[in-house]
């Protein structure tokens, strides 16, 4: 499974790439705006902090324009993925910048049948919002199943990419049921490394080895 950060912090996006486990970025408007940065320069410098697909998103609602603007974001660099929206017009431009052999993560997911449209307009990624169907009263976690048992019936090639995954067991959970990619917040992804027992454990094997008075280096 493939760890993706939903954010535009570059500080953070270094500090979990350092790991070596980081595989991509995502970003969306709200998580531009919060960051506080010009758009085309923070997504430029992500490009750099990290090899895998970074997902800048088009704010057009119509096809000529989203061409346009995905035009001026592929030029930022050979890893941004254009991130488009799940509407008609979000489709067309998908199935045209697909065409030419461009990543696209289709955003704002929140069926299967939209999902089953985003693999026939041939997107690299669908992103299913799990925690906001959630918050909406519906079960998030069943549609990245149904994602899967629709996309393995017809073998498509879409990585099911999901998205707004609020805690740690989100993350089990898809890792259970087989998504291709995650991608949550840093404090969700910092969240997986820790356990209580480890820093007991760690915390009396350090002790056992003051009292040996060894060094190993
Ligand atoms: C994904 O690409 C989105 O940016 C993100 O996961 C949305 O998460 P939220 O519902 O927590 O805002």
């Amino acid at each position: 499974m493939k760890f993706f950060v939903d954010t535009a912090d570059i500080a953070e996006i270094r500090d979990l790439a350092s790991t070596g486990l980081l595989d991509g970025v995502t970003t969306n408007p709200t998580l531009i705006a919060k960051s506080g940065r010009k758009f085309l320069e923070v997504i430029e410098e992500i490009c750099g902090v990290v090899d895998g697909p970074v997902s800048a998103e088009v704010v057009a609602l119509d096809h000529e324009t989203m061409m346009k603007e995905a035009a001026v974001l592929r030029k930022l660099a050979s890893n941004v993925a254009i991130k488009v929206p799940l509407t008609i017009d979000g489709l067309k431009t998908c199935k045209a910048l697909s065409s030419e052999g461009v990543k696209v993560n289709v955003t704002l997911c929140f069926s299967a049948n939209q999902a089953l449209l985003a693999a026939k307009a041939g997107a690299a990624f669908i992103s299913p919002f799990v925690g906001r169907l959630d918050d909406n009263g519906a079960d998030g976690l069943q549609l990245i199943e149904d994602i899967r048992l629709i996309y393995d019936n017809y073998n498509f090639d879409t990585e099911i990419l999901a998205a707004s995954l609020r805690n740690s067991s989100h993350i089990f959970e898809c890792a259970k049921i087989g998504a291709d990619v995650i991608t949550a917040p840093p404090a969700v992804i910092k969240s997986l490394f820790n356990h209580v027992l480890t820093d007991k454990g760690l915390a009396a094997f350090e002790a056992d080895w003051a009292k040996t008075g060894q060094s190993i280096l």
